[in-house]
Parts: structure tokens; C-alpha cells; sequence
């Protein structure tokens, strides 16, 4: 289907979906994260996709929710229309693999939307900041709660306080990006983390990430559990008796997602 707020690229097993909001450093409204979760949808559903990549701009990932679109709303209907809870759900249900490519400002929202996907890579000139409180408000997409798994409970509160930004290197030095690259190498650094995702059995990494996410969700004993549940249920597909058999005969393995 066509967007408008985001360009989406489909090639050699990845969805590439960009935010396209170039003149308000692609600020998220309504039309663009109902756009966002259709791209979602269909390349979860899609057997053509096996990872997908969330990007901006050099400019911008981005720079929050729309403030403009925000400023006149009223307690009554912030509430009542449950803002961007919908997507935020639709946006947790996704099941692939999915990678943050960040360049420039990821703030507010934009920080919390890179928080959502599974790992976020950062370039050199990314900065990320929760600044709603110079906004008079707090974070509203995860923020408070995310940030504070990421970085931990000093760094998430100075950050929601202050609203000052971080940059790439302190982003990665305390854990919220998993690692960060030359700004103009940010795509195909990506890209090639997400080939390296779409070579696996599709069912592995699933798995992985419904299992990785499990942290977040329950204690040690439950977690551990969980992993081991699934972890024994691989052994029920093809894929983990062929890569295991490419491993002792030496090859490559030819993954079927069986
Ligand atoms: C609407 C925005 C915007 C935003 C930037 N723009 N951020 N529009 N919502 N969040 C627009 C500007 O109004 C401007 O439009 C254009 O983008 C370029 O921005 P500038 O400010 O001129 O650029 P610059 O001087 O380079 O500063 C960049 C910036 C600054 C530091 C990122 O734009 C900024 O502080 N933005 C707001 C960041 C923020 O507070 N985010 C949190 C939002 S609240 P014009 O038309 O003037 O050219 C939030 C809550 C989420 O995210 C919870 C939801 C449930």
C-alpha cells in the first residue's frame, strides 16, 4: 500500500521503513504511527521479510511526538482517545526482528519509538534525550520505564529531569545502543546486521526475542523457565536439526524456518 508519512524499501529479505516528516524532524502524529504499524504488519506477515530497519533522517530519527498536534489537547481527551496507546500495543506485537537505525535526534517519543525495537544502532551524530518536562509534561511512550531497564535508575532520572541529551558514545557507554557507527555508514552497518538476522532460521529468532523480551516481564526463576520451555521446543524443527548438522559436517547451514 502507499504512505505518505513513511517510505518503506523491501529487498533481499529486509523492510527498510523510513520516517518521512523531513520538515518537523519527523515528529510523530497520528497518520505516521498508524502508518508505521501497517508497514509493521504486513512485513510481519510477509514471507519476503525477515528483518526490518526503522530509520530517519541524518537529521533526525525523531524529535519526539508533535507537539503542535499535542498543545491544545485537553486531560479529558488525552485520555479518552488513549494517545498512541493503540499503536504502542500493535507496535509490541511484532514479532520479527526489528533494528533502530539512529541518526541525530531521537527525543521524546522518537527516543522511546528507537526503545521499542530490539536493538537500536546509533550513528556518530545521534543524540537522545527524554525532554518532555521542559514541555510541562513527562514521557507518555515508555520512557520513564524503558529507559530506566536500559541505563539504569541515576542516568534515566537525570535524563527525565534535566532533559539534557546524550550522545552516541555515552548512549553506547551506558547500554541504550548496542553500538555506534560513522554517520554515513549508519545504512549499511545496519543492513548488514539485519542480513547477518535474516541468514537464521526465522523461527530461532523469534524465539530470541520472545525470550530476550521475557526480561522485561518476570523475574529470574519465571524467565529462565521460559528460555529453557522454548529452548526445548526448538528441538521440534528442521532448522535446529540442520544447523546442528552443518556445524559437525562443516558447512553452511540452509535454514528452511521448518
Ligand atoms: C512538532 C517539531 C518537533 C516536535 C521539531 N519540530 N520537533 N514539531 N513536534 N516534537 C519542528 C520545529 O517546530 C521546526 O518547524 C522544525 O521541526 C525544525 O526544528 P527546529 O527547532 O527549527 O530545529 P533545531 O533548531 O535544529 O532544533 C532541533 C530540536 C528542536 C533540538 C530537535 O526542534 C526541539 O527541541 N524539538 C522538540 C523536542 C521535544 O521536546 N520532544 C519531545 C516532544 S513530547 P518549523 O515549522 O518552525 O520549521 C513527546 C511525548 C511523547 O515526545 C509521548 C506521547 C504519548
Amino acid at each position: 500500500m502507499a504512505f505518505d508519512k513513511i517510505i518503506v524499501d523491501i529487498s533481499d529479505d529486509i523492510a527498510t521503513i523510513t520516517l518521512n516528516r523531513p520538515d518537523a524532524l519527523n515528529a510523530l502524529n497520528s497518520d505516521l504511527l498508524s502508518e508505521l504499524c501497517m508497514a509493521l504488519e504486513e512485513a510481519d506477515a510477509s514471507d519476503k521479510v525477515r528483518c526490518i530497519i526503522i530509520t530517519g533522517s541524518e537529521k533526525a530519527f525523531a524529535a519526539g511526538a508533535d507537539i503542535s498536534d499535542m498543545a491544545s489537547k485537553s486531560f479529558v481527551e488525552m485520555y479518552t482517545s488513549r494517545y498512541f496507546e493503540n499503536e504502542s500495543d500493535r507496535f509490541n506485537r511484532i514479532r520479527k526482528p526489528i533494528i533502530a537505525a539512529v541518526a541525530g535526534y531521537a527525543l521524546g517519543g522518537g527516543c522511546e519509538l528507537a526503545m521499542m525495537c530490539d536493538f537500536i544502532i546509533a550513528a556518530d551524530n545521534a543524540k537522545f534525550g527524554q525532554p518532555e518536562i521542559n514541555l510541562g509534561v513527562i514521557a507518555g511512550l515508555g520512557g520513564t520505564q524503558r529507559l530506566t531497564r536500559f541505563v539504569g535508575k541515576s542516568k534515566s532520572m537525570d535524563m527525565h529531569l534535566t532533559g539534557r541529551f546524550m550522545d552516541a558514545e555515552e548512549a553506547e557507554r551506558c547500554g541504550l545502543v548496542s553500538r555506534v557507527v560513522p554517520v554515513k555508514k549508519l545504512m549499511s552497518e545496519t543492513r548488514a546486521a539485519a542480513e547477518k538476522i535474516a541468514e537464521k532460521s526465522q523461527i530461532a529468532a523469534i524465539a530470541a526475542k520472545d525470550a530476550v523480551d521475557r526480561a522485561y516481564e518476570t523475574t529470574l526463576a519465571e524467565g529462565l523457565n521460559y528460555e529453557r520451555r522454548l529452548f526445548n521446543s526448538l528441538f521440534a524443527t528442521e532448522d535446529q536439526t540442520e544447523g546442528m548438522a552443518a556445524f559437525l559436517e562443516k558447512r553452511e547451514a540452509q535454514f528452511r524456518d521448518r
